[in-house]
C-alpha cells in the first residue's frame, strides 16, 4: 500500500525551515559528528557535532557566569523577556512545526499544537513569576521574626527527550529563566534541531545567549558524568526512562544536586459501564494516538467493564482503523512514523506474543512495507494478563484491552505496577470518578478527559514515575531554594 507523501510545497517549506537552523549542515557525519534522520523517510536531514565532555564543561563555565548576573535581575524584567519569547515562538509556529515533524515524525497539525503547548509554558511562567513567594512569620515563643524567601537554585542541567522536542524544553527552561537560573541543555540526539531553533528564537527575543547553552552529543553517559561531577551544577531536570533517571539520580547524589525526574509511565485507561460511550471512545483515541502513543502519559492498559466492552471495542476499533498513516508532513495524515526501526520491531514482537497467548486482533497489527518507521493503529482485545504487552510501556499506537467486572478488581489491577504517572477514568457517576481517582496511585488523572496535561497543572509521577512536578507554581519551586532569615527581636523603650 502506498502511504501519503507530502506535496512539493510542503517539502520545500520544511527543507527551508531546516536550512534556516543556525550553522545548518547535512554532510556525511565524521568521527566526532552524528546524523539526524527523518523517521518518515529514513533520510539524513542534518549533521551535528558530538560535543566532548570538555566542550560541555566550557559551556558550564559560560552559563554559570551568566546565571549569577541573571539571578540579580528583577521579576518584571524576566517576565517581560518571557512574554517576548512567547510572541516570537508563536510568530514562528509554522517553521518550528516543520522542524518538529521532520525530525520527530508527528503530523504537522500535531506539531503546530506542540508549538502552542510549548509556548504556553513560557507564557504561564511569564505570568506566574510576578508573584514571588515569601513569608513573614512570628516565632511562636517570641524573641525573633522569621522571613522566608525563594532564591534561584543555581545552574540547571536540562536533559530532554525526543518525544516532545519543544514542549519538554520550554517546560524546563521557562521556569529556570523565570526564577533566575542559567541552563546547560542537552536535547535527545534523535531530535536536537527543534531545541537549536527554539533557543535561537529565545535569544532573538532577548534572553541572553550565555544563559542557555545547548550541548549536542551522541555520548550522553560521558556528558552526564562530567556535568554532574562539576560543583557548579546545582540542579538536574530530566525527562526520559526510569532506568536512565535512576542512573542520573545516582550521579546527582555525589554533589547532592536537586533533582526533578519525569520518568516512565504505564497508564491505565478505565471505562465503566456507566460511561458515555462516545466520550470514552474520543478520550481513548486522544490518550492512545496523541504523539503516536509515544508519550509517558499515553493510555497503556485499557480496562473496560463487561457491560460496555463489546460496544466500546467495536466503536474504538472502527475509529482506529480510519486513521490515515503516512509521512508526517503529508496532507491529511493522522498518524506519522514512530521514532526508529527498533520501536517498529518491538511492536511486532509485542503483537505476535499477545496473539499467540489468545488476544484477539481487531485492527492493524502490521508495519507497512517500504521506507519509514510506520506501524498501523492497532487494537488487541481480550489481552491475557501474562502477555508482554500487558506489562510494558508500549510507547506506540497499540491499544491492549482487557475486561473487568468490579471497581475493586480494576483499581487493584491498575495499581499493580511500579509506575504511577497518569491514569484515566471514564464514568458518568461523579462519586465513582472521584473515588477511583483517589485510589489510583498516579500523579495525574484524566476524568472523562484523554489529555489532562496543562501548563497550569502540576505534571509528575508517583512511585517509579518520578520526583517533582513541572508546570504550575510547583514547577517554579523546582528551580528554587527556600531560605529564611531569623531576625532577633528585643523590646525597646
Ligand atoms: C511526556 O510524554 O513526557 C509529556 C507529555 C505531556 O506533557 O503531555
Amino acid at each position: 500500500m502506498q502511504l501519503p507523501t507530502p506535496s512539493p510545497e510542503r517539502l520545500a517549506a520544511s527543507d527551508e525551515a531546516l536550512k534556516s537552523l543556525p550553522g545548518y549542515s547535512n554532510h556525511a557525519p565524521g568521527d566526532k559528528e552524528f546524523a539526524v534522520l527523518d523517521p518518515s523517510t529514513e533520510e539524513r536531514i542534518a549533521t551535528l557535532p558530538s560535543m566532548t565532555p570538555q566542550e560541555a564543561l566550557s559551556e558550564v563555565a559560560i552559563a554559570d557566569k551568566a546565571g549569577r548576573n541573571w539571578a540579580k535581575t528583577t521579576p518584571r524584567l524576566r517576565s517581560d523577556t518571557l512574554h517576548n519569547v512567547y510572541a516570537v515562538l508563536i510568530a514562528n509556529q509554522q517553521r518550528l512545526a516543520y522542524v518538529i515533524s521532520r525530525e520527530m515524525g508527528k503530523p504537522l497539525a500535531e506539531a503546530q499544537g506542540e508549538v502552542q503547548y510549548a509556548a504556553d509554558y513560557v507564557r504561564w511562567y511569564a505570568e506566574e513569576l510576578l508573584r514571588p513567594a515569601g513569608e513573614y512569620r512570628e516565632n511562636p515563643v517570641g524573641g525573633s521574626t522569621i522571613l522566608t524567601r525563594r532564591a534561584p537554585v543555581g545552574l540547571a542541567l536540562l536533559i530532554a527527550p525526543w518525544n516532545f522536542p519543544m514542549a519538554m524544553i520550554t517546560r524546563k527552561i521557562a521556569p529556570a529563566i523565570a526564577t533566575g537560573c542559567a541552563s546547560v541543555i542537552k536535547p535527545a540526539a534523535l531530535t536536537p534541531l527543534t531545541t537549536l531553533l527554539t533557543v535561537e528564537l529565545m535569544a532573538e527575543a532577548g534572553v541572553p545567549r550565555e544563559l542557555m547553552r545547548v550541548v549536542t552529543t551522541a555520548d550522553p553517559v560521558a556528558f552526564s558524568e562530567a556535568l554532574l561531577s562539576d560543583p557548579r551544577v546545582r540542579k538536574i531536570s530530566f525527562t526520559g526512562s526510569t532506568s536512565v533517571g535512576s542512573t542520573l539520580m545516582g550521579l546527582a547524589a555525589k554533589n547532592i544536586v536537586k533533582s526533578s525526574m519525569e520518568l516512565g509511565g504505564n497508564a491505565p485507561f478505565i471505562v465503566f459501564d456507566d460511561a458515555d460511550l462516545d466520550r470514552a471512545v474520543e478520550g481513548a483515541i486522544l490518550a492512545k494516538l496523541r504523539n503516536g502513543g509515544q508519550s509517558c502519559v499515553a493510555a497503556n492498559r485499557f480496562y473496560v467493564q463487561d457491560g460496555i466492552a463489546d460496544a466500546f471495542v467495536e466503536a474504538f476499533s472502527k475509529r482506529m482503523s480510519e486513521v490515515v498513516v503516512g509521512n508526517a508532513i503529508a496532507e491529511g495524515v493522522g498518524l506519522g512514523p514512530v521514532i526508529n526501526r527498533s520501536a517498529v520491531n518491538n511492536f511486532q514482537h509485542l503483537v505476535s506474543d499477545a496473539i499467540a497467548l489468545g488476544a484477539e486482533l481487531r485492527t492493524g497489527g502490521q508495519a507497512p512495507e517500504g521506507n519509514g518507521y510506520f506501524f498501523a493503529p492497532t487494537v488487541l482485545d481480550k489481552v491475557p494478563i501474562r502477555a508482554r504487552i500487558a506489562n510494558t510501556e508500549i510507547f506506540g499506537p497499540i491499544a491492549a484491552i482487557s475486561r473487568f467486572s468490579t471497581q475493586e478488581e480494576v483499581v487493584s489491577r491498575a495499581n499493580d505496577t511500579p509506575f504511577g504517572l497518569a491514569g484515566y477514568v471514564f464514568t458518568e457517576n461523579l462519586d465513582r470518578a472521584l473515588n477511583v481517582a483517589d485510589e489510583l496511585e498516579t500523579g495525574l488523572v484524566g476524568i472523562n478527559n484523554g489529555v489532562p496535561s496543562n501548563p497550569a497543572a502540576p505534571f509528575g509521577g508517583m512511585k517509579q514515575s518520578g520526583l517533582g512536578r513541572e508546570g504550575s507554581h510547583e514547577g517554579l519551586e523546582e528551580y528554587q531554594e527556600i531560605r529564611y532569615y531569623n531576625i532577633a527581636r528585643r523590646p525597646t523603650v
